[in-house]
């Protein structure tokens, strides 16, 4: 993957942001840092949004939330057109959610996972590929709800 990985956190997840873009950058991953900065309260659907934007926009093929449980975030970001957003807390799910669901955006828990999980995951997420076939038909109606207007 070309592309730097969009990141970003909420308060809850200053810590472990940090050593997921550490890990990443130590495995040859370039990523741009969203925010937030500092442990201060603030609201994970600005955050959810600046991520949503950057693959929106083409500047990352894929971005990384992480909040509290990671509920928050995946919820923001699914409301975003273009998005698919998988709340992820093991491997497997990780590793799936790309083969099948072609998720472009990671959510993570920093009060439900530990870092070194969440490093585990990211590092399944970003390197795996979409296996497309059937999978693309479904993603396709998956997509398509958001014109339903419903
Ligand atoms: C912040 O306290 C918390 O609500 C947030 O990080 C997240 O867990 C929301 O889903």
């Amino acid at each position: 993957m070309s592309k730097p990985i969009a990141v970003a956190c909420d308060h809850a997840a200053l810590d472990m942001k940090n050593e997921v873009i550490s890990y990443l950058k130590s495995q040859g991953y370039e990523c741009v840092d969203y925010g937030t900065y500092t442990k201060d309260s603030c609201n994970y659907p600005d955050y959810a949004e600046k991520v949503c934007d950057a693959v929106n926009e083409g500047k990352s093929d894929m971005g990384i939330l992480i909040c509290g449980t990671g509920i928050g975030m995946s919820m923001a970001a699914n409301k975003c057109k273009g998005i698919r957003a998988a709340l992820c807390s093991d491997t497997f799910s990780a590793r799936f959610t790309r083969l099948h669901n072609d998720a472009n955006v990671l959510c993570m828990g920093a009060r439900t996972i530990g870092a070194g999980l969440a490093c585990d995951i990211a590092d399944i997420f970003v390197k795996t590929g979409f296996e497309g076939g059937r999978h693309q038909t479904r993603i396709d109606m998956v997509m398509a709800l958001e014109n339903k207007g419903k």
